[in-house]
């Protein structure tokens, strides 16, 4: 089978890549269905993009990689092809922008683009082997059992990361980035919930809060927290997981909007005789005012408390310096932080520097958004960056 293009993985970088690139093309994909990801993403109604889009809610080792293709495909204009194809959205919160039915609507909207642009879309394709002869790639193909030789003068890579096994993520694609002389930069989960020994947060499964979360050397995300059985998670977490390393704490303000010490204050000055559980539950969910409240062991009422105490339980809400265990892992991550190292590829059309016509789109190279619909505006302007020069 001979293509102009042929393009590894139909999630949401490989299906929008197939619908603009234009000449012959075949996407191949392991998995029973296309955009998978896409199907699953926002609660089922898809986060597709964020209106605040800046190449600063990126991580990558270059952090200007990414402003060439973000530049040239916004989210104003994935916003007008999911406008021209009926589907309703809103925003929800922060410049997130939802489907207001299903997140099927999106993956719907690609196939449709790719049997419009004349793409043909295999599916349950087990991708054996990839090669190149100096002028084309030949990717040999077990479907149903048959093998299958496809050949193309291009090659893109969209088999994203490592994210979700159970869903098929595979490494296939730093697989094939070594094989051609790439390199990759360290890979780890990351949009990932906190584990902590001992399940100690356990009893407070379920109690949410607006917090300020900040990893050592990250900035920090004003989002809800989430107490869960294994440990700590909510999108103030997720957005911190992408900055944290191992053997750090977490600085967690669980009050960002309130000045602890002056409430404790003015507290202890109008009702000094209640304990500090009973006033700190004024401020937050009770399971949490009581859990710290034991933690802290301060004996006898408010007005036991001296200002230099009442200044140590102000630091314990504003700055809370938990140590995870580590996170949950590929199992649950939403994304790879980390990939193909953005040195060996064009920032204005994802090709390698070094093997004309192979390329790498999505959540496969180093560029790895902030939650909120970050990860699929890459997708869709590396896709499109990739399309526009093939
Ligand atoms: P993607 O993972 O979408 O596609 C890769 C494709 O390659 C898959 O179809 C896979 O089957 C295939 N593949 C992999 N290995 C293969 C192999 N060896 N052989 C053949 N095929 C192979 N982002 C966002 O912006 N807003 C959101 O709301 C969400 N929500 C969300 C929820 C959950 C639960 C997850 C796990 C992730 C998100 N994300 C998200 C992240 C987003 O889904 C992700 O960044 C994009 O799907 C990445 O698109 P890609 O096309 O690069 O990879």
């Amino acid at each position: 089978m001979q293509f102009d293009t042929i393009i590894l993985g139909a999630g949401a970088a490989g299906l929008m890549c197939a619908a603009h690139c234009g000449g012959r093309a075949l996407v191949v994909d392991h998995a029973r269905a296309a955009g998978e990801k896409i199907r699953i993403s926002g609660g089922g109604r898809c986060n597709f993009t964020n209106t605040g889009c800046e190449p600063a809610n990126f991580l990558s080792e270059n952090p200007h990689f990414a402003k060439s293709a973000l530049a040239r495909y916004t989210p104003w204009d994935f916003v007008s092809l999911v406008s021209e194809h009926g589907i309703a959205w809103h925003e929800k919160t922060l410049g997130q922008l939802f489907c207001d039915d299903s997140a099927k609507q999106i993956v719907a909207m690609l196939l449709d683009m790719i049997a419009q642009a004349g793409a043909e879309l295999r599916l349950r394709c087990a991708i054996r082997e990839v090669r190149h002869d100096g002028s084309r790639y030949h990717v040999s193909l077990d479907h149903d059992g048959r093998q299958v030789q496809a050949t193309a003068r291009s090659l893109v890579v969209a088999t994203g990361g490592k994210s979700i096994p159970k869903m098929g993520a595979t490494g296939l694609a730093y697989d094939i980035a070594r094989q051609f002389g790439h390199h990759l930069t360290d890979i780890r989960p990351a949009l990932v919930p906190f584990t902590f020994p001992d399940k100690q947060f356990a009893p407070l499964s379920g109690v949410a809060v607006p917090a300020r979360a900040r990893a050592a050397n990250g900035p920090s995300f004003d989002e809800a927290l989430l107490f869960t059985h294994r440990g700590l998670s909510g999108p103030s977490i997720l957005q911190i997981s992408s900055y944290w390393h191992e053997g750090e704490p977490v600085h967690l303000d669980l009050l960002p909007r309130t000045d602890a010490f002056a409430a404790l204050k003015s507290a202890r000055s109008e009702a000094g005789r209640r304990s500090l559980s009973r006033v700190l539950a004024t401020l937050l969910p009770a399971r949490l005012a009581d859990a710290i409240a034991a933690d802290l062991a301060l004996p006898g009422n408010l007005a036991d408390c001296s200002d230099a105490v009442l200044h140590q339980v102000a630091a314990r809400l504003h700055d809370w310096q938990p140590l995870p265990q580590g996170t949950e892992g590929y199992r649950t991550a939403e994304v790879t932080l980390g990939g193909v190292s953005t040195d060996g590829l064009s920032s204005a059309t994802m090709e390698s520097k070094t093997r004309p016509g192979l390329y790498f789109i999505g959540e496969c190279v180093d560029v790895t958004g902030w939650l909120g619909g970050y990860n699929f505006q890459w997708a869709w302007a590396s896709a499109m960056a990739a399309a526009q020069a093939l």
